[in-house]
């Protein structure tokens, strides 16, 4: 594989296809998802992004579009193809016939004339083991467990497709101009489990038509009870056996076909694998297996057998194990833990009530998330993990715009971001690291770097976000990873903020890790521009700071090393007052991780008009005050908001008594933590 080779995965933001997108990357391949997202949402995709550290092109389209699949194949060169996108439900064919052929069997021809058209030659096709049909009518058990030649008789529409797919697919490989094509013909047996992060697993919408999936909302109450469907089977405790497999072996399965097709050369192949484990479990092996997982017995009933259900369908992998040199690793225990943990983590999926996204701007790594608990709402978006709304009821608390390409102008005085990988000024761009020199990009008149110079946290897309709800909180994470050399700054970079979203409070926690070399500086803070007054300027806000002392600055901005007094912490703003001062709040705490330290109030601001106080706390030992006299951007001007920065001293790594506050060193963590309060 050549650097710039992709493999085009048709269907990745599915339960399958998700789960080996992740093996691609990880195998050190360049996955690209194709996906019109009718059984599945780009949640799963951005989950997938936080997990392998990677953004990667995602196309929201439907197989049966032609131009816009050529298009994706004109701008990529793409040397192979994993084609899981199709309709799946069984039940659902048997009504809906007709949307399963147009669907699984035009979106499939669609493809593979693309391909043509493109010269790709290899393919990988999720097939199913349904493809076989009832393995007992043969009256003996000499297909069981089932090996790859026995006779195909598929009972219900969508089987139909897939074996009918599987013919396609075996044609053109026959024709003279398929002669070179490889494909790969995987037949899945019964994919259950989920990522063991808890991050991915299958999102069933409606009521599950598969065991695990609707036993596991039996588990989170959702569902009363399980019905077993006939205890009258001649297995050893009566119910059906089935080959259940872990969705990460199917999806290595799937790395190992590839690897397979691409050691083959250059000569055609058209070859079928079964991707089982081998052993049968019945429907109490599973039952019992995954009430183990969850710590306790769950209710079921068993009902008359449901209709099409055979006793055994169970694999004989033979020839993926040693053709493909792959074998199923995990059994049913292990994929009922991960199963469980993916539901406790995510009981509704990625369906959560309250929390919606849009796109923000053309870029779909670029989204507007938006939260709601009863009046309250907050917007963030994904450039810069940026702040861009609070809200209660009607009334905006901080300055933030509603397009995209705003936050991407130079007039953007930093509104709602998140400053990295350091916060304030560093004087000149420079300071020195065991013994080592460096020089920052310097962004503020040619001569101190201000909030990191050109590229920094704010201006990066983050990955995510992670989005939980529980005890009436959202929990909202993002991820990033800022690159050695950017901005001058050494060493690979991760950093981790969560939010946590409530009923009037959002709360930022920063955890940062070096990836590599020995050390490195960070200072994060969050630049959100407050307004509570009900108009558009500040004056006459009130304020309360936890603190008196500030760092006196030279005029360059950067502090002489002195602190002084500003007289009274209390004051109400006027229109001849203004700050842009880092406040002091302990002099002594130079620890690289503060959030050990209790909240501490740094300010309480109020205005008489809107009766509404904002509290700011955090677990940092300064934080800057500005009143935002610089602004001068779309719709705001002067004055239209102020900022609280919790953060370290201002260019601390450049006095030798304050410099420990912001040097990590290897497998050390940043920490830091800021409340914002609403009452
Ligand atoms: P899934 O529904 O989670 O994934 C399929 C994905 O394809 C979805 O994201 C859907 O939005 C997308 N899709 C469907 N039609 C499309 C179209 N016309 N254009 C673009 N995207 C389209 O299902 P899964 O369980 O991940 O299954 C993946 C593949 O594996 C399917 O082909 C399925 O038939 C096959 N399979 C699944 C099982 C199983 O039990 N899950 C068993 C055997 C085979
Ligand atoms: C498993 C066992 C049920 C639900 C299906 C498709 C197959 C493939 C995988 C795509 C059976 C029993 C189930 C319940 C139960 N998909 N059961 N109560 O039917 O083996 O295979 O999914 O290609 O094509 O047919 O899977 O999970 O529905 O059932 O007792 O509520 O669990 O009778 O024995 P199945 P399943």
């Amino acid at each position: 594989m050549s650097e710039s080779e992709y493999i085009l995965v048709t269907g990745g933001a599915g339960y399958i296809g998700s789960h080996t997108v992740i093996e691609l990357v990880d195998n050190g391949y360049k996955p690209i998802i194709v996906d019109n997202l009718s059984n599945s949402s780009y949640d799963a995709v951005s989950r997938i992004e936080f997990i392998v550290d990677q953004h990667f092109p995602f196309f929201r389209i439907d197989l049966r579009d032609s131009s816009a699949l050529t298009k994706i194949f004109e701008k990529y060169n793409i040397s192979s193809v994993i084609h899981f996108a199709a309709l799946k439900a069984v039940g659902e064919s048997t009504k809906i016939p007709i949307d399963y052929y147009d669907n699984n069997i035009n979106g499939t021809i669609n493809l593979v004339k693309v391909m043509q058209k493109f010269n790709v030659k290899t393919i990988v096709f999720s097939s199913s083991a349904t493809v076989y049909g009832d393995v007992t009518r043969f009256g003996d058990d000499r297909y069981i467990p089932i090996p790859e030649e026995c006779p195909m008789d598929p009972t219900n529409p969508y089987g139909k497709t897939k074996y009918m797919i599987e013919q396609i697919l075996k044609d053109v490989s026959n024709s003279d101009a398929g002669s070179d094509l490889k494909v790969a013909i995987l037949r899945y047996f019964n994919p259950i489990g989920a990522h063991p992060s808890g991050l991915l697993g299958e999102n069933p919408l409606g009521i599950p038509n598969n065991l695990l999936p609707y036993l596991a909302q039996v588990a989170i109450g959702k569902r009363e009870k399980l019905s077993i469907f006939g205890n009258d089977y001649a297995s050893h405790d009566g119910t059906p056996i089935r080959d259940y497999i872990h969705v990460i072996d199917l999806a290595k399965g799937h790395i190992a076909a590839l690897n397979y097709l691409h050691k083959i050369g250059n000569s055609g192949l058209y070859r079928e694998w079964n991707l089982g484990t081998g052993k049968g479990s019945t429907v109490f092996d599973v039952y019992l297996s995954f009430c183990k997982a969850v710590g306790r017995e769950l209710p079921y009933e068993v009902v008359a057998r449901r209709s099409g259900d055979v006793l055994d369908l169970t694999a004989k992998p033979d020839r993926a194990n040693e053709e493909l040199q792959w074998k199923a690793e995990l059994g049913i225990d292990e994929a009922c833990k991960d199963l469980w943990k993916w539901t406790t983590e995510n009981p509704f999926g990625f369906q959560i009530d309250n929390y919606q996204w849009k796109e923000f701007s053309d870029d779909l790594n670029d989204r507007l998330h938006t939260f709601k608990i009863d009046n309250f709402k907050v917007g963030i978006i994904n450039y810069g993990a940026t702040i861009q709304n609070i809200q209660i009821g009607d009334q905006l608390l901080v300055c933030g715009f509603d397009n995209g390409s705003d936050y991407k102008s130079s007039s953007n005085p930093y509104f709602g971001a998140n400053i990295g990988r350091f916060a304030n000024r560093i004087k000149h761009g420079k300071f020195t690291l065991n013994g080592k020199k460096y020089q920052l990009s310097q962004n503020e008149g040619d001569k101190n770097c201000l909030h990191s110079g050109f590229n920094g946290f704010d201006k990066q897309n983050w990955y995510g976000p992670i989005v939980k709800f529980n005890d009436d909180k959202f929990k909202v994470d993002f991820k990033l990873i800022d690159k050695d050399g950017n901005d001058g700054f050494p060493g690979d970079l991760e950093t981790i903020l969560h939010y946590i979203i409530g009923y009037k409070f959002i709360e930022i926690e920063y955890e940062s890790k070096l990836l590599n070399g020995e050390s490195t500086i960070v200072n994060l803070t969050n630049h959100s521009y407050f307004n509570i007054s009900n108009g558009d300027s500040i004056d006459d806000t009130e304020f309360e700071l936890g603190t008196d002392q500030y760092l006196k600055v030279d005029d360059e901005l950067i502090p002489t090393g002195e602190i002084a007094s500003i007289g009274s912490a209390k004051f109400t703003l006027t229109s001849d007052k203004s700050f842009d001062n880092c406040f002091i709040v302990n002099e002594n705490d130079d620890r690289i991780d503060t959030r050990s330290n209790e909240l501490k109030q740094l300010v309480k601001a109020s205005h008489k008009d809107s009766k509404i106080t904002l509290i700011v706390s955090s677990t940092d030992p300064a934080f800057q005050l500005y009143s935002g006299d610089g602004i001068n951007t779309d719709g705001f001007k002067k004055r239209s908001g102020f900022c609280v920065e919790p953060s370290r001293f201002l260019n601390a790594i450049n006095q030798p008594n304050w410099s420990k506050q912001v040097i990590l060193k290897k497998d050390e963590t940043y920490g830091g933590k800021i409340k914002y309060e609403f009452k």
